[in-house]
């Protein structure tokens, strides 16, 4: 029998504490997963400080964590894709509303995946490399395939050119890493914004043309840029992206959305505990404000506004699209990259906390990753 351990949220905004817990056999469409390395991502603390605002139907005592990479121990009746000892990278979606399950957090030793969310890694790469993608990968699909959002062609091997530019604004994110990637994968040419610093990353991902997102003249700059082209709207990525991009999409010829990764206001300043009033209410009114002036922007210049919720994916056609039909083959032929780059913050679960608040101080192209 398998020993597992978890790295607990016992009770909503209770500090990680690491400890015993079950291990849970697969369901008919599931594997479980042995894990070797997780990524942290700023929803993985934001459960910890504000789940009872953000994740409200949370289940508690939880465990959080969409990234894992590691080796399949069981697969369920179902499963044909994977057999065990395979190794694999997928999102851990316990988090999602519709899972809410402490089992299929990503944070513990073994975890439950949907085997559907979940690619076999290969032997070039590892855990903790394979270990960045699934939440950023998913949140960029998500903005660009879901039928109600971008709606853009699927990703390929061979894809044929849109013929549409794609503005990807926070194209060194780990969520804009992947979709330059996919946008290019899927035939579009892409336009989008980092610093001056990592202009080179984001065009080796694939980015036409590259802007620095704190210059005064961004906006009109990538305006100009798109004189005469057709753009396929953009995907908004960091705090101030979706007004930008409203004014770039309304100022563009082609598809007025703007598929929106960021709220509109940063909640990283709010503690689990002491001093937290103080904080919340200036930052729920700032995100109120903000909102509410994004959306009349958006009306102002016609352009359609929406919030990602990265899970999504798990529930339509595009989680299988990514999971099992294009990123295979794509990151075997090195089609596709993982990335950012991974940086090991340390090993054991209680290494992720010290990663969870590595990352709230700021990252630059790269992912915070902890091994098992
Ligand atoms: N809606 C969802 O379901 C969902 C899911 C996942 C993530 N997210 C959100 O998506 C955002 C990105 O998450 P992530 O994990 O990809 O971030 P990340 O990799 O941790 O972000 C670090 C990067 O942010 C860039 N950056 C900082 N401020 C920026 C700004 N104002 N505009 C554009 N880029 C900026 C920095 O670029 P430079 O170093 O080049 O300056 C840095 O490379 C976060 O707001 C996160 O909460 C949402």
């Amino acid at each position: 029998m398998h020993e597992n351990k978890a790295l607990w949220l016992h009770t909503k905004r209770a500090p990680l504490t690491v400890g015993p817990a079950p291990y849970t056999a697969p369901g008919a469409d599931e594997i479980v997963v042995r894990v070797r390395a997780v990524a942290v991502n700023p929803m993985d603390r934001l459960q910890q400080t504000m789940g009872d605002i953000f994740t409200p139907w949370t289940k508690y005592p939880f465990v959080v964590g969409s990234d894992v990479a590691g080796e399949v121990v069981e697969v369920g009746s179902s499963v044909t894709r994977f057999a065990v000892g395979d190794r694999v990278l997928g999102y851990a979606a316990g988090s999602d509303k519709q899972r809410n399950r402490a089992a299929e957090g990503g944070f513990q030793h073994y975890v439950v995946l949907l085997a559907h969310m979940a690619t076999p890694i290969p032997a070039t790469l590892s855990f903790e490399e394979a270990a960045v993608l699934p939440l950023g990968l998913s949140t960029a699909a998500c903005g660009l395939f879901q039928k109600d959002f971008l709606a853009m062609m699927a990703p390929l091997a061979a894809p044929t050119c849109a013929g549409k530019t794609l503005i990807v604004w926070g194209g060194s994110t780990s969520v804009g890493s992947n979709a330059i990637q996919l946008a290019v994968a899927a035939g579009y040419d892409v336009i989008t914004t980092a610093s001056p610093r990592n202009f080179d990353y984001v065009k080796r991902l694939g980015a036409r043309l590259a802007f620095d997102y704190r210059s005064k003249t961004v906006i009109s700059d990538i305006i100009n840029a798109l004189r005469g082209r057709e753009i396929a709207g953009a995907l908004a990525i960091g705090i101030g992206s979706a007004a930008a991009c409203i004014d770039i999409v309304g100022a563009c010829e082609g598809k007025r959305f703007v598929a929106m990764a960021t709220p509109a206001t940063s909640f990283d300043n709010v503690p689990a505990g002491r001093g937290r009033l103080l904080r919340l209410v200036p930052a729920i009114a700032r995100m109120l404000a903000g909102t509410i002036m994004q959306t009349l922007k958006a009306r102002r210049h016609g352009v359609r506004i929406k919030m990602i919720w990265g899970s999504a994916l798990i529930a339509n056609e595009v989680g299988p699209m990514i999971f099992e039909t294009f990123l295979p083959s794509a990151l075997a032929e090195s089609r596709f990259v993982a990335a950012p780059n991974p940086t090991v913050v340390g090993t054991g679960l209680a290494q992720i906390p010290v990663a969870l608040e590595a990352q709230r101080q700021g990252v630059s192209a790269t992912k915070l990753v902890v091994t098992l």
